[in-house]
């Protein structure tokens, strides 16, 4: 394992990851001394006893949207303009409509473990956070909805905030502003398809979750009909800092378009994996640093910028910036920036068919061309490995990604073809090889689920 230089360690940026090696961060005590919930007092002046004002609302989102805060949910729409989409009437509702804040807890995406770790850590920066945000939209409801199976963040969260109740964070006329905000800390029952927007707030309501058609869009019609914003943890735990900072400090780390702090989740065959927060620009070859380099025996052949719907890099990219533009530019996207690891020795039609299990798997099954789809690439994938394929599958392969990419009815089916269109694009010989017989089958013949292994190699 190699030490990283005192370059790479100067490369962190300890923003909303700073708490995490406090003891017992996640206490509300702790919290406070360690600057916790001095930004809502700032955005709510204080209390009538301060004799400071509340910022007004509508400053707040201009505050966001100065700090070119983008979500970091994968999209990296810009927040401050999402937020301004709210209908903003002076009555706190538009036609008589209450607003919602949803913060998305679900963290799906293959790779990604940043939501909970924050969660886990440093719950009251999402709750503060969560508070600002509502104050600035106008909304008295928010809600968490966070992953079914994150059983043990959902019971902090909700510790969280009973103790943000009680210290009369939550509530009625929080810190004597006159502002009231509800917030409810909601699980979901562990489906890949309800961290989607609008299939989160079909579940929210106690629907299937299914994706809604677009137009219309939450900010008008979201939960129960009404303006809602949606947004990912890491996105709303981000807004307590810009509040306390300033636009122009958040402006200080990143790049121009790309600003901000980032968490960067590093995963596979790395010496330390671990979160690790950086400006938004780091490379490749500086996280691995970071994360002690690769593991002793393996070569990088590999790696997903921001989890399995964006499509693979490889050795050559280690330099290229890992921000919105960078990856746009090398033919892929930063998404959750969930960078997994691979070497010489993970063969990426395995790892390609893993995916798109995953992706058969937790299609909603709304649409044909993903319903479809993906359970037939992963037929095709499959045969290739059992030594069964033909050249024609490659086409096969290819020509299911086209009926999928821009026809599918959301990003789920998008995203299912990325990890097949790239390992065909750098990888194509490692098909042939399982094809023309030089490779021995990685799958038993009558396998049908992933594990049933023919043999060792991979
Ligand atoms: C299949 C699928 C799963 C998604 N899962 C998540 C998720 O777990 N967390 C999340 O924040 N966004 C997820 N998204 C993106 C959301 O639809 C939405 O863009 C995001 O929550 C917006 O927040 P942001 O603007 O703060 O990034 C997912 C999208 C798709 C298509
Ligand atoms: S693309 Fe897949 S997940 Fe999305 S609506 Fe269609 S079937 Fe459902």
């Amino acid at each position: 394992m190699t030490s990283p230089s005192p370059e790479a360690l100067a490369k962190l940026t300890p923003v909303l990851t700073k708490r995490w090696l406090s003891p017992n961060a996640w206490r509300i005590d702790v919290y406070e001394r360690l600057d916790g919930y001095a930004a809502l007092r700032k955005a709510l002046g204080g209390g009538t006893s301060t004799g400071v004002g509340p910022v007004h609302p509508d400053d707040l989102i201009q505050l966001v949207k100065d700090s070119g805060l983008r979500g970091r949910g994968g999209a990296g729409f810009p927040t401050g303009m999402k937020w301004g989409f709210i209908p903003q009437d002076s009555g706190g509702g538009s036609a008589g409509k209450p607003h919602y804040l949803v913060v998305n807890a679900d963290e799906g995406e293959p790779g990604t473990c940043k939501d909970l770790p924050l969660m886990m850590t440093d719950p009251h920066s999402l709750i503060e956070g969560a508070i600002i945000a509502s104050y600035a939209i106008r909304a008295k409801h928010a809600f968490i909805y966070v992953r079914g199976e994150a059983v043990h963040a959902a019971r902090r969260l909700r510790n969280a905030v009973g103790e943000a109740y009680r210290a009369g964070y939550l509530g009625r006329n929080i810190l004597g502003s006159g502002f009231d905000l509800e917030l409810m800390v909601h699980s979901g029952a562990g489906a890949y398809i309800c961290g989607e927007e609008t299939a989160l707030l079909d579940s929210l309501e106690g629907y299937r979750g299914q994706p809604r058609l677009r137009p219309p869009f939450p900010a008008t019609h979201g939960l129960y009909a009404s303006p809602t914003v949606v947004n990912n943890v890491e996105t709303i735990a981000s807004v307590p800092y810009i509040v306390l900072g300033g636009a122009k400090w958040w402006r200080s780390m990143g790049t121009d378009k790309s600003p901000g702090p980032k968490i960067y989740s590093v995963s596979g065959r790395v010496n330390r994996p671990g979160q690790y927060e950086c400006a938004l620009g780091i490379t490749l070859r500086q996280l691995l640093e970071l994360a002690g380099g690769m593991q002793d025996g393996h070569q990088l052949r590999y790696w997903t910028p921001g989890g399995s719907s964006t499509p693979l890099l490889t050795a050559e990219h280690l330099d290229v910036p890992l921000d919105f533009e960078g990856m746009a530019g090398a033919g892929t996207m930063l998404g959750t920036t969930a960078v997994q690891v691979f070497s010489d020795q993970d063969c990426p039609v395995y790892a390609t068919y893993r995916w798109i299990e995953f992706y058969a798997h937790e299609s909603c099954g709304k649409c044909t061309p993903c319903r479809e789809g993906n359970f037939w690439m992963v037929q095709v994938l499959r045969r290739i490995l059992q030594g069964k394929g033909s050249h024609e599958d490659l086409d096969t392969l290819l020509d299911t990604c086209d009926n999928l990419l821009g026809r599918a009815f959301c990003a789920l089916g998008d995203g299912a073809t990325s990890p097949v269109t790239s390992s065909i694009k750098y990888f194509k010989d490692d098909y042939l090889d399982y094809i023309e017989g030089r490779k021995p089958p990685l799958l038993a013949p009558d396998a049908s689920s992933p594990t049933e292994l023919a043999g060792a190699h991979r």
